[in-house]
């Protein structure tokens, strides 16, 4: 099976690719670090790898900037800007960045000490090009409760002036505070009972959003998990609410709507994981942005690779909105746009002539039981299917890749609801190589899959019945390759047109 690399999705520039890290924007650059196996293109010891990019498009590889040591191996954690010199760290005129990472220790899980993850510190005066360990690491050691202890999460909080840590323990979230990044104590633990549960959780992340419809804001905390997603293997649940600086309490719609539909899902697709929002974004970024992994642990070492394996989903902003029964997240990709003139009469069928496109539905409904479907096809390419069920309120992929269907969970229906009663159905459609992105009534339902199809999708169609179709139709991406190459490699990258 061919594999080309995507056009606009970050992929490694070579081994293997899991869980962003340290997301943080500072001095105008981007910067996203991952979870990184230089040496083979599969799961091994983690580093962090590291990119740069100003505008969440264009990505710079930049040198690995946390390598194993002697403590262990770098998992996954989070990135600070200390401002106000909290750690000491930073030197007049130079704010220093501030990593906090999980090292885990493979001998000590070897020998099932129970405490081979701990928390540790590390530090760049120089925007993140090169990095040095805190001394007196680690600075939140493993209790010894509970082995998994790993991926923290740090945010300012100011009304209480200090730091706050999300760190996910087994199947709970624990905070903690700290006045300066390097002593933390411990506040209060969240989720025993509450949500999904099934497998171990991981890379918390608590922030506040506010609403598109009310203007009001909430807390809101991401937790992934890990086997026990949505679509089975890996997937992101989230719980909205208050957090008062010790901690995190749901909101009673939310704890209703939990108690009706299981959980509260960020990505309804089985391709989602591990995402986690940008520290220190500017203010003319209002919204949370966030970067997830488009890979699942089910088979996620498995998928074709080609010298590397793995991508990041598109970068999405973040907001809530009303649904029928509370608050629910929707996500958008950054570039985005809904502002859709309607095309009379629409066709039903679309030449793909490239292999990056945004396919855009507008529909109404003319029965409430109205339904569509669209079929993505190519010489070479095993089709994809998208169907809109008006009568069930839920949107299917069915991926049905017959080279792939041994691998556990990749093969099916991917079932997703439809979280609205509105007559109008959008749907936003985001194709690369190896990946489709959907992003259904405005970002209330996305849906984010890999797929290796074999070969290049060269025409989309749409079948339909009780539905009147307003606009469909395709913008296509042109290539900018990015030159500017400090790193190993250039990421080739594509401009909307
Ligand atoms: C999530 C995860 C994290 C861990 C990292 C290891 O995908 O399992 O919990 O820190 O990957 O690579």
């Amino acid at each position: 099976m061919r594999l080309e690399r995507p056009l606009r999705h970050f992929t490694p520039p070579h081994g293997w690719m899991n869980d962003p890290n340290g997301l943080v924007w500072f001095e105008g650059e981007y910067h996203l670090f991952y979870q990184h196996n230089p040496d083979a293109a599969v799961w091994g010891p983690m580093h962090w790898g590291h990119a740069v990019s100003t505008d969440l498009e264009h990505w710079t590889h930049l040198p690995i900037a946390l390598a194993p040591d002697a403590s262990g191996t770098m998992f996954s954690g989070s990135i600070v800007a200390d401002h106000a010199n909290t750690a000491g760290f930073g030197k007049p005129g130079q704010t220093a960045l501030v990593a906090i990472y999980t090292v885990h220790d493979p001998d000590g899980k070897q020998i099932g000490n129970g405490r081979h993850e701990s928390q540790a510190l590390a530090y760049s005066l120089d925007r993140g090009r090169s990095w040095t360990k805190f001394e007196c690491n680690p600075v939140l050691p493993n209790p010894g409760d509970t082995p998994d202890f790993r991926d923290p999460k740090v945010m300012w909080h100011s009304p209480t002036r200090r730091w706050i840590l999300s760190l996910a323990v087994g199947d709970e979230i624990r905070f903690y505070a700290s006045p300066d990044l390097k002593q933390w104590s411990a506040l209060s633990r969240f989720g025993r009972s509450l949500g999904a549960h099934g497998g171990v959780w991981e890379c918390p992340d608590l922030f506040e959003v506010r609403s598109d419809d009310t203007g009001e804001t909430r807390w809101v905390l991401f937790v992934s998990l890990n086997p026990g997603g949505v679509q089975g293997g890996s997937g992101t649940q989230y719980f909205y609410g208050d957090f008062d600086g010790v901690t995190f309490t749901p909101a009673p719609e939310c704890l209703a709507q939990i108690e009706k539909h299981g959980a509260l899902w960020l990505d309804f697709g089985p391709d989602h994981y591990a995402g986690v929002t940008f520290a220190n974004l500017p203010e003319a970024r209002p919204r949370p942005v966030m970067i997830g992994w488009m890979n699942n642990w089910q088979y996620g070492q498995a998928i074709p690779e080609n010298g590397w394996r793995g991508a990041m989903a598109l970068p999405r902003e973040l907001s809530l909105k009303r649904v029928r029964d509370g608050f629910r997240l929707a996500s958008r990709p950054v570039k985005f746009s809904t502002q859709a003139s309607i095309s009379e009469p629409a066709p039903t069928s679309l030449a793909l002539d490239h292999p990056c496109a945004d396919i855009l539905i507008q529909a109404r409904l003319t029965a409430p039981h109205g339904y569509f479907r669209l079929t993505l096809s190519g010489v070479n390419a095993h089709p994809l299917t998208i169907d809109f069920n008006g009568a069930k309120c839920q949107y299917a992929v069915l991926r049905d890749e017959p080279a792939l269907a041994r691998l556990q969970g990749f093969a099916g229906t991917f079932f997703a609801p439809r979280l609205t009663d509105a007559a109008h159905v959008s749907l936003s459609v985001h194709l690369d190589h190896g990946s489709i992105e959907l992003f259904a009534d405005d970002g209330l339902t996305p849906i984010t899959l890999t797929h290796f199809s074999g070969g290049m999708f060269d025409r989309a169609t749409l079948d339909l019945s009780d539905a009147i179709i307003e606009r469909f139709d395709m913008a296509r991406a042109s290539l900018h390759p990015h030159t500017e190459d400090t790193g190993d490699r250039i990421s080739a990258v594509l401009r909307n047109t």
